[in-house]
């Protein structure tokens, strides 16, 4: 087989997907491998070899992309033994330090030996679209065998640009914070958020004590790294955080905006098959709460969800768990088996009584057909990007109890810009205030926050509709893709 630096041009192009390997990037990212893969793109999506395991169980999922005649999985080791535990929000940082430190030689040895991540009808590698948090790596892979990189960031612009902003905000004084005294002063060196942006809004690698912090200082970098690569895309749309993206632009011009991708994928889905459903998750769900949605009356529901990577405490647990019995309303909880710290306990009997009668637990839900059902009519969740952009178009108001990441910035932006919900930051996890924020969502500021859900699903529709700005944003992006391979 010839090289890949060999590669002659008359090959269909074939994009080589390489996402951290944890739900939520792999969701947004596997959703924009189908969007190429029905525009004839040519797709090698490289999972760790733990996460392929987990898909190749989840057999809808291995069928839906046998359907793409040039869609390959591949695998990478991710350097971790074997046995390391690898969920939860520690686990996957240590999975990422490993990455950073073994798969570049890997990564580039595959690329160098032609066919292994390609076919017989495309088999080069023709543009490299990596999480943006492995943005160095791939720079310095696509610098040394000249292929043309892409950065696709999982998370909010807003948090993309704070990362952008933190050497000026540093310069300025305004960080480190000095204490929990300080977490409600105003940051205002970052532009397009001068009045907004508090200590605690901040995402949580960027709450540093220490402007040294290593950790702040790999992110800052690897997000500079974003205006070297050929283009950036981020999983948003326009109308939602237009501000801060023209703002991003003059930095990364070539700034691909084609959220909310699963909204776009669902539509052209619709357009082109009798089938919708687009699940991507390498957990197995638990369909039984979708009957149990069936039979319950409409909007009366809270879902409540805090992602595939956040840890709690149990006193944390119990504190929502009390709350939302005590909100009297009616729930469908998330609880991942790995979600709570510690040693199991006994959960109190009125607890137990109260879910029998008007809850309903699972491991993993069809997150997405859940947001979507009738009767749901508020979602508390964590506020991860993609959680927060399936609520935005399913028109469900949420409160949002951040806990790491973009998370922070995003549920502020939740509350406070386009008000499609409550920010619970700042407030004690506390049973009283749980029952308090569930029955103001739910019934007391119900058609309050229902007209700006009604009006920013409106909008989120209409980007990924045809002539939208997502949509078309996506058709750029394809031409884009043809044409760097020449
Ligand atoms: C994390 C970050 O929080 C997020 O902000 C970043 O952009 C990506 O990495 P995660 O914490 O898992 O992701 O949250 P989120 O971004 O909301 O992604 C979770 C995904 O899992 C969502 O697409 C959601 O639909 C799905 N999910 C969650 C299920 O399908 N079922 C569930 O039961 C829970």
């Amino acid at each position: 087989m010839e090289h890949q630096t060999d590669r002659k041009p008359n090959f269909p192009p074939r994009v080589l997907f390489f996402p951290l390997p944890a739900q939520g990037h792999i969701n947004a990212m596997l959703h924009l491998a189908e969007l190429l893969a029905m525009a004839d793109i040519d797709v090698t999506f490289l999972n760790t070899d733990h996460v392929q395991g987990q898909l190749q169980q989840r057999t809808h999922i291995q069928a839906k992309y046998a359907a793409y005649p040039g869609f390959l999985f591949r695998t990478i080791p991710d350097g971790l033994p074997k046995d390391e535990p690898r969920s939860g929000e520690q686990s996957i940082l240590r999975v990422l330090n490993s990455m950073l430190k073994t798969t570049k030689p890997i990564l580039k040895d595959m690329l160098l030996s032609g066919g292994v991540l390609g076919s017989d009808r495309s088999p080069y590698v023709t543009c490299i679209m990596a999480d943006g948090i492995f943005g160095s790596l791939a720079n310095e892979i696509g610098d040394e065998l000249n292929i043309p990189v892409i950065h696709f960031r999982t998370i909010s612009a807003c948090c993309f640009w704070i990362y952008f902003a933190i050497p000026d905000i540093i310069k300025a004084g305004e960080l480190p914070i000095r204490g929990d005294e300080d977490m409600d002063r105003i940051i205002t060196r970052v532009p397009g958020m001068e009045a907004i942006l508090r200590c605690r809004d901040l995402p949580s690698f960027a709450q540093i004590r220490d402007v040294e912090d290593p950790q702040l200082h790999r992110i800052v970098e690897v997000t500079r790294q974003s205006a070297r690569a050929h283009a950036l895309i981020l999983n948003t749309f326009e109308d939602l955080e237009g501000p801060i993206l023209n703002h991003i632009r003059t930095q990364c011009p070539k700034t691909y905006t084609i959220g909310p991708l699963h909204a776009l994928l669902k539509h052209k889905l619709t357009k082109r098959l009798s089938t919708t459903r687009s699940s991507k998750s390498i957990f197995e769900e638990d369909r039984s709460c979708i009957a149990w949605l069936d039979s319950q009356p409409l909007k009366s529901v809270i879902y409540i969800s805090f992602g595939s990577l956040t840890v709690m405490t149990r006193d944390t647990l119990m504190e929502f768990w009390h709350g939302l019995v005590n909100s009297n309303k009616r729930f469908l909880w998330v609880m991942r088996e790995d979600m709570v710290a510690g040693e199991d306990g006994e959960i109190p009997p009125e607890l137990v009584a109260a879910t029998k009668e008007r809850g309903c637990l699972v491991g993993w839900a069809p997150q997405e057909e859940v947001l979507a059902h009738p009767s749901v009519g508020g979602f508390l969740t964590h506020s991860g990007w993609n959680s927060t952009l399936e609520s935005i178009v399913a028109e469900v108001p949420m409160i949002c109890w951040p806990n790491a990441i973009d998370q922070t910035i995003n549920s502020r932006y939740v509350g406070e810009v386009w008000k499609v919900g409550m920010d619970m930051k700042g407030h004690k996890c506390d049973r009283e205030i749980v029952a308090k924020m569930v029955n103001d969502l739910m019934v007391e500021k119900r058609e309050e926050f229902q007209r700006c859900t009604a009006e920013m699903a409106r909008l989120a529709k209409l980007s990924v509709d045809e002539g939208g700005s997502s949509y078309c944003n996506l058709d750029q992006l394809i031409e884009d893709l043809r044409s760097v391979q020449q």
